[in-house]
Parts: C-alpha cells; sequence; structure tokens
C-alpha cells in the first residue's frame, strides 16, 4: 500500500533541507515540512538500520497530543499530510503520507525543556551525586526510577553537535531571558502534568519528557515532536517498580541492546552505528506500537 513502505531518507528536489538524526526539515518559506522518517538514533548515533512503521507512529502521537493540549498552549501543527500534498509537491505525496506535519516556521528557543516526574536516566546519576537534579535540590533516600514529589523542570542546552548538557534555570534565563523562560517552563510543567494524568489512566507512566518552543509571529508555539517514545521515557504501569531499570516503550529497549555491545566491546558509541538483528527491530516496533495504541486506544 502507498504509504506503509519503509523511509530512511526522502528527497524533495528544490526544496531546501536540513536532516535531523530522525526528521528531514523542509523550509517551505512561512511553513516547515517536519518529515518523521524510519531512522532510528541512540547515544546521538543514527543507526543503519531503520524501524518499520515507526515514523508514521510518531506523527500519530504527536498529532494526538497536539490535539489534547490545545487548550494549554498554542502549537506549530497546521496539519498532517495524508491525502493532500502540499501545493507543488503533488509528485511526492507517496513519501510524505502519514509522516509529515506542516507546521508554522518558527524560530527555536535554543533551550530542551525537559521535565521530570521520576528519577531516571542522567537524573538518577546527579542525584546520587549531589543529591539534586540540575540544581533541584530533592528529598533524601529517593530510589532508583522513584518518583518525585513533584514533577520537576531541569533544561538543558540544545547542542549544534553531540550530547546535550544539563544547566541551571539561571543559565538557561541568561540565555534567552527569565521572562520567556519562567512562562514556557510554567506551560511544560502543566503540559506534562496533563499528559501524565491522562497516560496514566491507560497504563502508562511518563518518566520524563523533552518539549521544544519556538517563536512565530510574536508568540511562542510548542513545536517538534511531543511526548512521543524518542523524546520521553514511557513505563508499562503494570510492572513498574522503584529500585531498578523500567521496561520501557520508548528506546531504551535499543539502548540496553547496544550497551551490550558496548560491554562486549564490540562498539564505542561513536558513528557509525552496529546495525539491528531483525528480532530487536521486531521488538521495537512492537513497543512503539504498544504505546501508540494504548495511549489512543
Ligand atoms: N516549527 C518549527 N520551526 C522550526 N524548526 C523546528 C520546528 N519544529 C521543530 N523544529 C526543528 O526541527 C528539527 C527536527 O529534527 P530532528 O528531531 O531529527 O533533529 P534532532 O536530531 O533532534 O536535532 P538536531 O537538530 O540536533 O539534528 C529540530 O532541530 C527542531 O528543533
Ligand atoms: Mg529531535
Amino acid at each position: 500500500m502507498p504509504g506503509d513502505s519503509i523511509i530512511v531518507q526522502t528527497e524533495l528536489p528544490g526544496v531546501s533541507v536540513r536532516r535531523g538524526k530522525v526528521r528531514d526539515v523542509y523550509d517551505l518559506g512561512d511553513e516547515i515540512l517536519l518529515v518523521t522518517t524510519d531512522r532510528i538514533s541512540a547515544y546521538d548515533v543514527v543507526l543503519p538500520t531503520p524501524i518499520p512503521g515507526k515514523g508514521r507512529m510518531l506523527t500519530q502521537i504527536s498529532e494526538f497530543w497536539f490535539g489534547l493540549l490545545a487548550g494549554v498552549t498554542p502549537n506549530h501543527l497546521i496539519e498532517v499530510v495524508r491525502d493532500q500534498a502540499p501545493p507543488g509537491l503533488e509528485a511526492h505525496l507517496d513519501q510524505l503520507r502519514g509522516r509529515t506535519m506542516r507546521c508554522r516556521k518558527s524560530k527555536v528557543v535554543p533551550i530542551e525543556f525537559v521535565v521530570r516526574g521520576y528519577l531516571a536516566g542522567s537524573g538518577w546519576v546527579d542525584y546520587q551525586r549531589t543529591g539534586s537534579v540540575c540544581g533541584v535540590p530533592l528529598p533524601p533516600g529517593l530510589a532508583q526510577c522513584g518518583k518525585l514529589p513533584e514533577p520537576i523542570f531541569t533544561p538543558a542546552t540544545k547542542a549544534e553537535e553531540g550530547h546535550d548538557e544539563n544547566i541551571s534555570f539561571e543559565a538557561a534565563c541568561d540565555a534567552v531571558g527569565s521572562e520567556v523562560m519562567t512562562d514556557l517552563r510554567d506551560r511544560s510543567l502543566t503540559l506534562y502534568k496533563r499528559a501524565a494524568e491522562y497516560a496514566a489512566q491507560r497504563g502508562i507512566i511518563i518518566a520524563d519528557t523533552k518539549f521544544e518552543w519556538g517563536l512565530c509571529d510574536g508568540e511562542h508555539l510548542l513545536i517538534d515532536e511531543v511526548l512521543t517514545p524518542d523524546s520521553s521515557r514511557f513505563w508499562p504501569a503494570d510492572s513498574y517498580a522503584p529500585g531498578r531499570d523500567q521496561e520501557s516503550f520508548d528506546k531504551q529497549y535499543v539502548r540496553n541492546y547496544l550497551t551490550g555491545l558496548v560491554k562486549e566491546g564490540k562498539w564505542n558509541k561513536t558513528p557509525p552505528g552496529p546495525a539491528l538483528p531483525e528480532e530487536i527491530v521486531r521488538n521495537t516496533a512492537a513497543r512503539y506500537r504498544e504505546a501508540l495504541e494504548r495511549l489512543m486506544a
């Protein structure tokens, strides 16, 4: 069926493009096309093996949240391309269908707006060392993957190259202004709380997530992808227990496979990334599918 094929890279001749790790971003003037391919990245390295269906599933999940959360904040989504291509791109509809968001072009705020409700990943590492996360003090005795008393905001830089770096709220204010930071921090926390409450009713814990914001016609819009398994940690609530790693619907499954390779000395987390075995591909696609179905059922 057209639109069902695996797409690793799109080509729109004559349209200016910037390729991120996962998305191809086309500049149409006032609008951008955010095309989510089936590429997967881990540890900031794009892997050579695509995940079938991933681009369309991520697009569907973002579209769903933009709709559900439209009352909290305006966002950049104009529409998802399905039966009709943007003017002049009719010949390319098959590449774009179901994986493309027409979005209002924005000036990206150069901060990753990370909200955490649970103590995982770099947050857990930071807490063990300092008792706080990104300078936000936390009570003692919290467990790995434990629930925080309140969701916290822990901004990071948006590195052009390489890994993003956690920074303090004050440092973020120095970079983009405290009025803007305070507004967008508060909106990010509200979005997280609403989404986490919704997901909890469907058996998913959103442990943490990352939002991006952009300035368009004088107002700040929620941009990029939202609350997907690529931008968030999603855990199945029924098998959740603090004090250990969690099963997950997100990229953690692939990271765990790769960590195994690192331990065996077969990969050192630098490009080129290793190809994924068939079984890992199949299980990863199934996890994305289950997250989507649980959220949108
Ligand atoms: N409405 C928008 N206007 C302009 N840029 C946007 C908008 N929405 C998202 N973007 C940008 O489009 C890009 C999406 O590509 P992708 O997510 O693949 O990149 P990435 O790998 O996360 O990051 P990098 O930009 O470092 O490659 C991001 O750089 C994001 O900031
Ligand atoms: Mg991104």
